[in-house]
């Protein structure tokens, strides 16, 4: 059993990593790069009148953005988390707790998730638990509990085997996982997202979550945050160097953000988070063009929040600027109809759907 130190140290060690070194995949990419949107040198558009609202899980948010399941467990992820809360009220957006286990191993880390009902009374909340734990004992009463730290509108689950077994001291027994899914989907009275955490999910793993009921999908795909990366960085601190070399090797393991929106968009039919390396208003704008309901971000918010909410909000700001920028000269007043514009494929994201 770890202790409620070992895991505030570990999410402090996480926050500082991932804001400090260079953890982003280095080889590859999200891919995004490889589709191209068709320019439209006639939008017949107003852009003061693009709307950029949508739909998911039956929820209206003003932008088609998701701030991404980080922290919580330490007193720096309580600031984190009510910069990032504030601003999801403010702005009508969706957003996510990092994993809740400190919060069920002590109470004095509750607070650090608590703050995010606190600060966003009315927000879109996602509770977070890794898959890992429901083979090691996590039950449907710890599930609830999660839910109600932060009055949860939906519970997430992360799968990150990858980063389990990278990390020195991590759980790398998934057997069982998926019909734990399946018993906490018909269970807990919230619509489970499953997510990855940067390696993501391919259409295989996508058709099982969708039967087992699961009601949204959350990409997290390769070319942003690599945890291989953050654990190696955390396994050369512990001079566990089986582990550090083992990050090194894995550094840009996974499926690319942009292709495995297409395998899960091409397999499922319920609503598909884009997310994993998504940086821009433009990226944002080909992930919905490829079937994305919604796009989440995770270590640009963290940068921001890291400093103050009215730098997140000003990120948000931006980036709604940037996409639609991108809609206008796509020639899209709306979200659907950014969905059903033309695109092109080339390079390694064209040979990828061509061997799907
Ligand atoms: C994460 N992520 C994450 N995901 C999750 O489901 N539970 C968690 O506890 C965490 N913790 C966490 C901490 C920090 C500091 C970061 C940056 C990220 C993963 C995150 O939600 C996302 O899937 C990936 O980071 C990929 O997105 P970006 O960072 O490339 O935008």
């Amino acid at each position: 059993m770890k202790t409620s130190e070992e895991i505030s140290r570990r999410k402090a060690e996480g926050i500082r990593i991932v804001s400090e070194e260079a953890v982003e995949s280095r080889t590859s990419s999200t891919l995004f790069e490889h589709m191209h949107l068709v320019h439209n040198a006639i939008p017949e558009l107003d852009f003061t009148e693009i709307d950029i609202s949508i739909k998911f899980l039956g929820v209206k948010f003003s932008a088609p953005l998701l701030i991404d399941c980080m922290t919580g467990g330490s007193d720096e992820s309580k600031k984190i988390n009510e910069n990032l809360a504030l601003t999801a009220e403010e702005q009508r957006l969706p957003m996510g707790v990092g994993s809740q286990r400190a919060g069920l191993v002590a109470d004095d880390l509750i607070e650090s998730y608590a703050i995010v009902r606190d600060s966003a009374p009315t927000a879109f909340l996602i509770a977070n638990i890794g898959a890992a734990q429901l083979v090691k004992g996590f039950s449907i009463e710890d599930a609830i509990k999660c839910i109600k730290m932060i009055k949860a509108d939906a519970f997430a689950i992360h799968l990150n085997p990858l980063q389990e077994l990278v990390q020195p001291e991590g759980d790398s027994n998934y057997k069982g996982v998926l019909s734990k899914i399946s018993e906490f989907a018909s269970e807990l009275n919230v619509p489970i997202i499953i997510k990855e955490v940067g390696a993501g999910l391919s259409r295989e793993v996508a058709v099982k979550v969708e039967k087992a009921g699961v009601k949204a999908l959350n990409v997290s795909g390769l070319g942003g945050t690599s945890w291989a990366a953050v654990e190696r960085f955390r396994a050369l601190i512990q001079k566990d160097e089986l582990k550090a070399k083992l990050g090194d090797i894995f550094w840009d393991w996974g499926i690319p953000t942009a292709a495995s929106l297409m395998e899960v968009k091409q397999s499922v039919n319920i609503p598909v988070i884009a997310s994993g390396g998504i940086r821009n208003g433009l990226e944002v704008a080909k992930a919905l063009t490829l079937g994305a309901t919604i796009c989440g971000m995770a270590s640009p918010f963290l940068k921001r929040a890291l400093q103050s909410k009215h730098d997140v909000v000003n990120f948000v700001s931006e980036t709604t600027f940037i996409l639609k920028s991108a809609m206008f000269v796509v020639g899209a007043c709306n979200v659907h109809q950014l969905q059903n514009s033309r695109y092109v494929l080339t390079g390694p994201l064209a040979d990828w759907n061509n061997s799907m």
